[in-house]
């Protein structure tokens, strides 16, 4: 039987920091599904490809090769972290992750991954309907300012210019539309147990989910 570990929560939640950090140590490969998203959007808006071509959308996935390897995403072979996490990409993603028939070829990727490998995949409906079987999962939570701060410093780590009023709008725009929309909302699963990392550092909430799953296994 295969491991599957569950992570969900808004963007800026520390969701990715805390999966990678626990598929260490639990030997599991991270999967990042926002990415898949992100990936979406930036090859469409490469090709011109509005939001509301759903037939384009879908022949476009169907030619997509995406896989991680060290837990960055790979399309067609090619290392795309760092254009999906450019805040172009961040502020037109919810509009195509809204759309039913590319979050059906995406969750059916996403599944076929888990059945395939040991995984942690960290999204917005991991534990409510990817992989909604599993025993671990995990919702994580931040206020909006906390959230903002950590990809303002991200995004300025990495040399841009960004503006921290700007990303905390971005925010909050992205928590409406994807809390709000009709297709597979954000949402806490049930079973799922809720940690709000506002005030705790990375390693005590690396710390909280392992337990919980050595405890549970
Ligand atoms: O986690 P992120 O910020 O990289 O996610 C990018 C976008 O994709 C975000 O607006 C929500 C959406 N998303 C989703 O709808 N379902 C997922 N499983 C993962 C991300």
């Amino acid at each position: 039987m295969k491991i599957s570990v569950a992570i969900d929560g808004p963007a800026g939640a520390g969701k990715s920091t805390i999966a990678k950090l626990v598929a260490k140590n639990f030997n599991l490969m991270y999967i990042n599904t926002g990415a898949m998203y992100r990936a979406v959007a930036l090859v469409a808006k490469e090709n011109n490809i509005d939001d509301t071509n759903i037939q384009e959308l879908s022949n476009l996935i169907d030619s997509l090769n995406m896989k991680f390897i060290n837990d960055d995403l790979y399309l067609n072979d090619e290392n795309i972290q760092d254009k999906i996490t450019m805040p172009e990409i961040s502020s037109i993603v919810s509009k195509y992750a809204s759309i039913k028939e590319v979050r059906s070829k995406l969750v059916d990727l996403q599944r076929e991954m888990s059945k395939k490998y040991d995984v942690i995949m960290d999204g917005r409906d991991i534990g409510t309907v990817v992989l909604k079987d599993s025993k671990f999962k995990f919702f994580l939570t931040a206020t909006p300012e906390a959230r903002a701060e950590r990809r303002y410093k991200e995004l300025k780590n990495r040399g841009l210019s960004v503006d921290y009023s700007t990303i905390l709008e971005d925010i909050i725009k992205r928590d409406y539309i994807d809390s709000n929309r009709e297709v597979d909302p954000l949402r806490k699963a049930e079973d799922a147990i809720e940690i709000d990392t506002t005030n705790l550092s990375i390693d005590e909430v690396v710390e909280k989910i392992s337990l919980s799953i050595k405890n549970n296994k």
